[in-house]
């Protein structure tokens, strides 16, 4: 028996912020942003909307798109590095206000890769037998760690929510083959002070070489060639960066979601809300083999072929 993804849901911030609105706030182009990042806007929440609002209605409408209710759910697993406080943390906090009483819950802290740790966790869960319905969301509220004079960062993230529901799928659908890693060697060029910090040239260096090996590493562990590949959902940091992983699995540009453009880089909710849109565009069919791959401070990696269908 294997796990897989049964349903999904996202929550983006009404807010968005052009790469125009930018220059009008640091020594910054569209022209710069677009060429060199791929992003033209991104969503930034709202004061009074946080990390776990964003969490509950992305949690919300997976869940019903899954056909789960909360009170069947055995595990939490939350992806951030924006939680609203240390503790409780988001997982905690969605728990009580989904009412999913018998729900173990905890945050996952590997970045941008959270979501792809989240979902590993959650699957050894269900295919061990030990639990059936299990919750992750990737979820991010940078706009509150962004210094918004530091050009190097400020125009790159942004904020939102995605979330999967887990459960035991039928016949060959499923995850197939995952792989996770760290190099905490290379924790200093990514980090969080009072704000996010980064050496963009290394972590841009580090990201092409460990997309592209994660990608192939999965598709070997599966038995798998890249010709097998139907999707590549890549986390939303660089286009540049996400164009070296589709080369690497030489697949053409429209069996690549992209979701850059439009909500920047949201960390751990980018692989979750690209995936979503795809599914929900009519991209992704029962059956088809998607990698998702994505990369993150800590630094950290992880990478999942699968399946798709229930
Ligand atoms: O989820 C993981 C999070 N992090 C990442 O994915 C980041 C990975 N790295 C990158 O995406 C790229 O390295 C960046 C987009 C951050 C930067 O692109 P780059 O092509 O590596 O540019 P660079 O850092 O080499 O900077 C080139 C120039 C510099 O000017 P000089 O020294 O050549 O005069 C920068 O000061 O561009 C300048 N620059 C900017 N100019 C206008 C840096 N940021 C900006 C900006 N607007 N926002």
């Amino acid at each position: 028996m294997r796990a897989g993804i049964i349903g999904l849901g996202r929550y983006l911030p009404e807010k968005v912020l052009t790469n125009h609105d930018l220059e009008k706030m640091m020594d910054t182009s569209d022209e710069w942003i677009r060429t060199r990042t791929g992003i033209e806007e991104r969503r930034i929440a709202a004061d009074d909307i946080d990390t776990s609002d964003m969490a509950f209605s992305a949690a919300q409408m997976a869940l019903k798109n899954a056909a789960v209710l909360p009170e069947d759910l055995d595990l939490i697993l939350v992806a951030t590095v924006t939680p609203d406080s240390p503790f409780p943390s988001v997982a905690c906090r969605i728990q009580e206000r989904l009412g999913a009483k018998k729900a173990a819950a905890m945050d996952v802290s590997a970045a941008c890769a959270g979501f792809m740790y989240g979902v590993v966790t959650g699957k050894q869960f269900i295919e061990s037998g030990v639990y059936k319905n299990v919750l992750v969301v990737g979820v991010e509220k940078l706009s509150k760690i962004t210094d918004w004079t530091d050009r190097n960062t400020a125009v790159l993230f942004g904020d939102g929510a995605g979330a999967a529901v887990l459960g035991p799928v039928s016949g060959d659908r499923g995850i197939l083959s995952f792989e996770i890693g760290a190099d905490g060697t290379g924790g200093k060029h990514l980090y969080q002070d009072e704000y996010i910090i980064m050496n963009g040239r290394e972590v841009f260096k580090f990201a092409v070489r460990q997309m592209g090996e994660s990608c192939i590493n999965v598709l070997e562990k599966a038995g798998l060639k890249k010709e097998d590949v139907d999707f590549l959902i890549p986390h939303q940091a660089n286009i540049r960066i996400m164009e070296a992983s589709r080369q690497r699995l030489e697949l053409p540009e429209e069996k690549m979601s992209k979701t850059i453009h439009k909500y920047g880089n949201t960390s751990a909710a980018s692989i979750p809300i690209s995936l979503f849109e795809e599914v929900e565009a009519g991209k992704i069919k029962d059956d088809d083999l998607i990698v998702m791959v994505g990369f993150g401070g800590g630094l950290t990696w992880g990478a999942i072929a699968i399946r798709w269908g229930k």
